[in-house]
């Protein structure tokens, strides 16, 4: 048996007929960019999760730039944030020219140590960046509240935790401002690259909606209205198709991005967030029956914390003999990845940043252990047992 980590063909057959279609509706309307769908799956997240705006970008990467951008966090600040994530996350941090401050997770959720924070806040010290990783919500009450006490800004890094809880309350609600990526692998993912920010604060949506544009047209001037104190009244933008002409789009307010969501992956999510709940439902059913089938054996099962609700964007296991597992499993035809074998502090590209090994014990120490098995919503019971019997054989 040949079992992938994610398989993405399984769940297109699932939604073909309605994915297809939709797809041929927008091909022969040749309105691509900024039409309907994106309107409408924009307000459908919004509804979703919980929040008052949404604001679809090209990517996950570009929604934690924008969102930092228009947080104002620029030259020389800091972000404090997790080394144990993808790189995008420090790396939105340094495109802004803001230096990302690591500090240590927990050994248990993986997620930023919340008791660490407060000795890395300095006179720079901007923002904290939480990540809720592999679909587990971080402790945003305590982040929160040392964010009050020392004035700073919370971006959710909210990549892997679509649908995800935290105390009741969706991922993406629990801070200023959140981000989404929906690349293919993700719990809720589309044809190629795609994400969303969300905000409840109109300030902050009307910015990220002019710099995912260029900083022009009806937004950008808002924008630019805000950012400088100017009280007037702005020009609706009416138009519904912005793939050929929209002279609005000429006048530049802001030094913004390119970085839109376009129509073909707009309509496709929007088929796909009908069934996200069923998916992420069936994702913890599977977590559940891994938990229960691999308890007595020496294999480490995630921990869920009782505050929450995880998604299981990954299943993550840990193993003292990392490598000899993975490769057994592999000659079994059962694939498996590991996330993340170099910890954010101790990556080439932050040589410059000073750290060394035993900075962050714990994130190295999950970097020498973890690894993730197939988890998606489409995998049979066969599927499972047989993974679950392969990794018994090889831990008894
Ligand atoms: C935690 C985290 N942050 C940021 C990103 C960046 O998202 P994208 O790949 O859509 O740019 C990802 C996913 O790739 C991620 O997992």
């Amino acid at each position: 048996m040949q079992i992938p980590l994610i398989n993405l063909k399984k769940q297109y057959e699932t939604i073909k007929t309605e994915c297809d279609k939709k797809v041929l509706d927008i091909l022969r309307s040749a309105n691509y960019i900024m039409g309907e769908n994106v309107k409408a799956f924009e307000t459908e997240f919004a509804e979703y999760i919980g929040t008052k705006h949404s604001i679809s970008v090209a990517n996950g990467t570009d929604a934690l730039v924008i969102a930092l951008k228009a947080l104002g966090i620029g030259q020389d600040d800091e972000v404090i944030t997790t080394p144990f994530t993808f790189f995008s996350t420090a790396e939105s941090i340094s495109a802004v020219g803001a230096v990302p401050v690591f500090v240590d997770v927990r050994l248990d959720t993986f997620n930023i140590d919340p008791s660490k924070i407060e000795e890395k806040i300095t006179p720079k010290t901007k923002a904290i960046m939480p990540v809720h990783i592999f679909g587990q919500p971080c402790d945003m009450d305590e982040i929160n509240e040392i964010a009050k006490k020392h004035n700073l800004k919370v971006i959710e890094d909210a990549c892997q935790a679509v649908g995800a809880e935290y105390k009741g309350r969706k991922a993406g609600t629990l801070a200023d401002i959140a981000c989404f990526s929906f690349f293919p692998t993700k719990n809720l993912g589309c044809a190629g690259d795609g994400g969303m920010i969300i905000t409840d604060d109109d300030d902050l949506a009307t910015i990220c909606k002019a710099l995912r544009t260029h900083g022009s047209g009806e937004n950008g001037k808002k924008a630019y209205n805000l950012l400088n104190d100017i009280n007037e009244e702005v020009e609706e933008d009416k138009s519904t198709d912005n793939t050929i002409y929209n002279p609005l789009k000429y006048y530049n307010y802001l030094v913004g991005h390119n970085s839109r969501l376009d129509e073909l992956q707009a309509a496709i999510l929007r088929v796909k967030l009908t069934l996200l709940d069923e998916w992420n439902n069936k994702r913890r059913e599977n977590a559940k029956l891994y938990n229960e089938k691999l308890k007595d054996t020496k294999i480490v099962t995630p921990y869920e914390d009782k505050n929450v609700k995880h998604v299981y964007h990954m299943y993550i296991l840990q193993a003292e003999k990392r490598q000899e597992i993975v490769d057994y499993l592999k000659q079994r035809g059962i694939a498996t990845g590991i996330y993340y074998p170099v910890p954010l502090h101790l990556q080439k590209a932050y040589t410059h940043l000073g750290y060394k090994l035993g900075d962050m014990p714990n994130a190295e120490y999950l970097s020498e252990r973890t690894f993730a098995i197939p988890m998606f919503a489409e995998l049979t019971e066969e599927e499972k047992q047989y993974i679950v019997q392969a990794i018994k054989e090889f831990g008894e």
